[in-house]
């Protein structure tokens, strides 16, 4: 059976980096996959991601964001995640539910049970079989990002470093929540020695690799 596998980490963290190596290897190995990300992943999923990044949309009520959020994640897993599983084809997702619970429950203060409650909703209770939380302090990840001068900044970049701390707390929190499906990848190593840690764990899950 595929497996639903997911990238979780504040910015910065190299999330989208190394599942740009990881699907290198789902290639060579021809593993069938989708590479999909969130908010997006489907047409209505990417027009609602650029309502939630805009810079303009600076005075957005919180609950709306969280249900914005979600919104866009029921989508993607009706059109696409859900889809893909039932045919076999493994799904390799660029932040998911977690996102919503260390940035809407934890760093907006909403709480990582309420907003687990509106994505019970969302979800039906579909969670990733496997997560990777990329593990990397605010500052150094916000530091990457700062010298990447190719990728714009969002909405979300420009919260204040306290916020990024409360995200870093709150995933943090969820490794505690659910120790058996994430799994914490020291984000700060270069970047050939993070894929080659998540490849140890998905040669452990996975009978292709
Ligand atoms: N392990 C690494 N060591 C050094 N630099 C890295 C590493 N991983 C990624 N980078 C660089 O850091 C920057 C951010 O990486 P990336 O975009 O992959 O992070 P991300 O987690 O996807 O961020 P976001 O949440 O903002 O999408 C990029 O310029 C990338 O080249
Ligand atoms: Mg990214």
């Amino acid at each position: 059976m595929a497996l639903f596998i997911t990238f979780e980490g504040g910015e910065g963290s190299g999330k989208s980096s190394a599942l740009a190596k990881i699907v290198e290897v789902f290639k060579e190995k021809n593993i069938p996959f989708i590479l999909t990300r969130e908010p997006g992943g489907t047409p209505i999923g990417e027009e609602i991601r650029d309502i939630l990044l805009s810079s303009q949309n600076e005075n957005m009520d919180i609950r709306t964001e969280a249900l914005l959020f979600a919104a866009s994640r029921r989508q993607h897993l009706t059109k696409r995640i859900w889809p893909a599983l039932e045919k076999n084809v493994y799904v390799l997702c660029d932040r998911y539910l977690d996102s919503s619970l260390a940035y809407q429950g934890a760093a907006r203060k909403l709480g990582i049970e309420t907003v687990y409650e509106i994505n019970r909703f969302a979800t039906e209770d579909s969670l990733p079989d496997l997560t990777f939380f990329f593990d990397i302090t605010p500052e150094e990840g916000l530091a990457r990002i700062a010298k990447n001068k190719g990728r714009e900044v969002n909405r979300l970049d420009k919260e204040t470093l306290d916020f990024h701390h409360a995200v870093y707390d709150g995933y943090i929190e969820l490794c505690k929540k659910f120790p058996k499906r994430i799994i914490r990848i020291d984000a700060s190593q270069e970047l050939d020695k993070v894929v080659s840690d998540c490849l140890i764990i998905l040669k452990e899950r996975m009978s292709e690799l």
